[in-house]
């Protein structure tokens, strides 16, 4: 079973939104588990310290390698990769959610305050992923992001098989518009070629609206498909 192990300072933040929908469904019926690891059961002191002051002065705290170190520790006991939210991480992407989900499961560490004493991230081999250019107040958002998008690739968890086939970056372009009932909504009606019946149009028509929303918005997917595409190797 995919199994995600979060450790984080506030253990009650989970599963929160990861109990609901799809999601929840999934970690109801057992297509996937979640352990959430309290970073402060494994300090030594009589308050509980999981921060320090930063070496060198400056605003702020930062986790304590020590107490971290003794949690990974004792949570990362396998194989599964063991990742550190950062805003200094690469960029998660579709291709890296996608290797994760077909893994066996994710060891996820949440940063606060200033962040993580650098020697853990070094000593326990963490990959530091960042979900976007801008600061959270901690890495649990950003786990959470993480694992909705790994579990709803889980096989069984969304609807239709072809769901994730089509959407947003599962060939290097952003999805086509949708469209549903009514057909005239303030005055504005579907596109006609998607109540034509005629599915070699709507494909047609889906690939160019994706290649034209890819071109207008992301000029850096759309440099990445060309290439990819005048290499030979479309989804590669
Ligand atoms: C306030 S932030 C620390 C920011 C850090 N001082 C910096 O400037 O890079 C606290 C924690 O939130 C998490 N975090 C913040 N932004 C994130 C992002 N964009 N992606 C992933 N995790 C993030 C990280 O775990 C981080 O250690």
């Amino acid at each position: 079973m995919w199994r995600a192990s979060v450790l984080t300072i506030f253990p009650d933040m989970f599963p929160g939104p990861l109990g609901t929908s799809l999601a929840g469904k999934a970690l109801a019926s057992g297509a996937w588990g979640l352990d959430v690891v309290d970073i402060r059961a494994f300090a030594t002191d009589k308050h509980r310290s999981v921060d320090d002051t930063p070496a060198g002065g400056g605003p702020g705290m930062v986790m304590k390698p020590d107490v971290l170190g003794r949690a990974i520790d004792a949570t990362a006991t396998d194989e599964r990769p063991r990742l550190l939210l950062s805003p200094r991480g690469a960029p998660l992407v579709q291709e890296r959610v996608d290797q994760l989900s077909r893994g066996p499961g994710v060891v996820l560490v949440c940063g606060r305050f200033e962040g993580v004493d650098e020697r853990v991230i070094a000593a326990r081999g963490l990959e530091e992923v960042s979900i976007g250019d801008y600061v959270l107040s901690g890495g649990e958002i950003a786990a959470m992001a993480l694992i909705d998008a790994c579990v709803r690739l889980l096989p069984g968890v969304m609807g239709a098989p072809t769901s994730s086939a089509e959407e947003s970056f599962a060939d290097g372009l952003l999805e086509y518009p949708h469209y549903t009932r009514p057909q005239l909504w303030e005055g504005v009606a579907i596109p006609e070629v998607l109540t034509s019946g005629d599915h070699g149009k709507i494909a047609a028509w889906r690939r160019a609206e994706a290649e034209r929303l890819t071109r207008e918005r992301r000029p850096d997917l759309w440099a990445a498909f060309l290439r990819r595409f005048r290499s030979g190797s479309r989804t590669g």
